[in-house]
Formats: structure tokens, sequence, C-alpha cells
């Protein structure tokens, strides 16, 4: 690791005006794969790796960064893939270049490749999202229960659709009642696995300041107990039942449940992890933050009255709420640094 780098700091103190507007395009691509990085992902794994071949940006999945318990077929793996992709895209924009994502179904590892160009054109909208890259949060804190302005949906309703995934947002109960309780169900199964919270606990840290990856403890939902315990109590304790009510409440108090529907296959998954972080950053722009539920694999596919109530096209990938905080701060996670990530 460098010298003074600081994972919790450096990461997002990142200036544009550092930009190397007048270098080769590979050290301005490298330059964008800093704010490509700091997409979420599932456990703050960061399962990607990046390397530099010319005008492209090649993304893989890192396949040491895998989480087989919670998604063997690396389903949320490929949804923090695609939102690192949103992030290269908008810093790209912002930069005046135009880049243009290919999904690489044949790949072992590489997902996708990303062609940047100086003369292609520039999606204003992307260009604009460019300050919430740094100022994104997952707030897993309440939200206040108030409802979207017409304003808001207007603008929020332009990041819901794109080639191969849509997301729908639900306001009202019903639906946004039964989702809570699929939180609620998928907690409790999840917790009852016991190779599930040891590779859970895997990825927790003790949020000192030194780790580049994985998710504090205090933001593990056991209160501020410390690493020892919150490691202990997961490891050894089905906490499903108490974790899986205090969720399905956050999950209903919020201006919107939001959930990306999609195919099963790599391309299809990209594109919701980008649409995602699409909507993620454009809610960040307005003020939101917004949380994730993930979801394990048989309970997002499981035929139920909740899905009929949701009543969409493809598999619902995750779910995520949004609105706007109760309380302000909320501490940035942690990267790894950028030559940890970056193969020249
Ligand atoms: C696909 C996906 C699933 C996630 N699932 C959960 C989850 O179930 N619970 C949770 O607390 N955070 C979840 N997260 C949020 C990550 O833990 C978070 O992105 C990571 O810790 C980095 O923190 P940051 O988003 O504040 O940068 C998920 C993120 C992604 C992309």
């Amino acid at each position: 690791m460098s010298a003074g780098f600081q994972p919790h700091v450096h990461p997002w103190s990142l200036d544009a005006r550092d930009y190397p507007a007048d270098a080769a395009l590979e050290s301005r691509a490298a330059f964008l794969v800093r704010y490509a990085l700091l997409a979420p992902s599932y456990l703050n794994a960061q399962p990607w790796k990046f390397a530099i071949e010319g005008d492209e940006v090649l993304v893989s999945r890192d396949p040491l960064r895998r989480l087989p318990v919670a998604d063997p077929a690396d389903r949320e793996l490929l949804l923090g893939v695609g939102a690192a992709l949103t992030n290269l895209r908008v810093a790209a924009a912002r930069f005046g270049l135009a880049a243009t994502v290919r999904a690489e179904p044949e790949g072992v590892d590489l997902v996708a490749r990303v062609r940047l160009s100086p003369t292609g054109p520039i999606e204003r909208a992307l260009a604009d999202l460019f300050p919430s890259l740094t100022a994104r949060r997952t707030d897993r804190g309440e939200l206040r229960d108030e409802p979207l302005g017409d304003a808001q949906q207007r603008i929020l309703a332009r990041a819901t659709a794109c080639d191969r995934a849509h997301l729908r947002l639900f306001t009202v109960d019903p639906p946004k009642a039964a989702l809570a309780q699929l939180i609620y169900e998928s907690t409790v199964e999840r917790m009852a696995d016991r190779r599930y919270r040891d590779e859970r606990v895997g990825w927790l840290r003790p949020g000192d300041g030194g780790e580049t990856d994985g998710m504090a403890s205090d933001k593990a939902g056991l209160g501020s107990g410390g690493f020892r315990t919150t490691t202990w109590v997961t490891r050894n304790f089905n906490i499903g039942e108490t974790a899986g009510m205090r969720l399905a409440k956050l999950a209903r108090a919020n201006a919107a449940l939001v959930v990306p529907f999609s195919g099963d296959d790599a391309a299809s998954l990209l594109d919701a992890g980008q649409l995602m972080e699409r909507f993620v950053l454009t809610a960040t722009g307005l003020g939101m933050r917004c949380s994730f539920f993930s979801l394990p694999p048989n309970v997002a596919r499981r035929p139920s009255e909740i899905l009929d109530l949701m009543s969409a096209d493809g598999i619902p990938q995750v779910i995520f709420r949004a609105g706007y905080p109760k309380a302000r701060a909320c501490r940035p996670t942690p990267r790894r640094p950028l030559r940890d990530v970056l193969v020249v």
C-alpha cells in the first residue's frame, strides 16, 4: 500500500482537477477506474479487476472475491460489477469521453469491455451524476417515511429501464409490505445456514481504518458490541429472526423500495447492476440515501404471491430502499488501492 494511503478516506477524496486531460488515453482511463471502484458491492467484497488495453478498459470478475455460499451463481457479484461499469461511464462522460460497454458473454472472468472515445457522443445525463460518485453511501440507518415529490419521481423515472433490465418502484402497500415480508424470509433463511454465517464473518472487519475491503462489524446490525462479539455471535447463533424483523421494519419506512428485474445471464445481470447504480446515483443527487437487501437465489425465484403482486417480467435480483436520511453523517467505507485492482 502506498505511504499515507487511508482506505476509508483516500479513495473518496478524488479531485476532478487531477484528471490528466493531456496525458495518453491509458492514463486517463486509469484515472476513471478510481471512480469505478467506489461502486457498492455485496459485503464490500469489491469483486472486480480492471485492465487497460489501448482504448478499452477490460472489466473482469475477481474469482478470489466470490461468495460461493451466499452467491453461488455470481448474481450479486455481477450486480456489483455492473454498478462499477456505471461509475466508469459517469466519470468518462464527465471528462468528455464516450464510453461504450460491450458485455463479454464468452469470457471466463472477463465480463465487459468499455471502449473510450474522445469523439463519440456524450450522454449529458450521465455526466450530471458525477458529484454523486463520491457522495453516495449505503445508509443502513432509518430513513424518513416521506413520499417522493412529483418532480423527484419524474427525475428518478429516467433511470428505470435499459436494454436487458428494468426497475420497479414500490411506494405503497400491499406490494411494499409484501417485499418487507420477503426480506424477512430471506434473512431468516440465510441466517439459519451456518455456512452462510461463516462466510459472512469472513468479510466482517473491525472498522479501525486499516482494512481495504469488507464490512465494519458495527454495520452488521448487531449494535456496537465490538468486532469480537459481533463475529462470535454471528458464527454461533442463529439471529435470523431478530435480524429479519429489524430489516423488514427498515424496509417499510422510506420513500420507495426498488427492485431491479432481469434475466439471469451475465449480460442481463450487468445491465441490472448498471441500472441499479444509475438509480442510486440519481437518488443521491436528490439528497436521498439507499441501502440494499440481498435475496438468496431460491427466494427470488420461488413462485409466490409476492411476485404475483409485483407482476413484473424477469427475476427480482435484489431489493433496495431509497429515502431521505434522518441522520446526515454516514462514514465512507474502505476500498482497495488502485494498484490492487488495475492490471496495467
Ligand atoms: C448486489 C448488492 C447486494 C447488497 N446486499 C446488501 C445486504 O443484503 N445488506 C447490506 O447491509 N448491504 C448490502 N449491500 C451493500 C454493501 O454492503 C455496500 O455496498 C458495501 O459495504 C460498500 O459500502 P458503500 O456502498 O457505502 O460504499 C449490497 C450491495 C450490492 C451491490
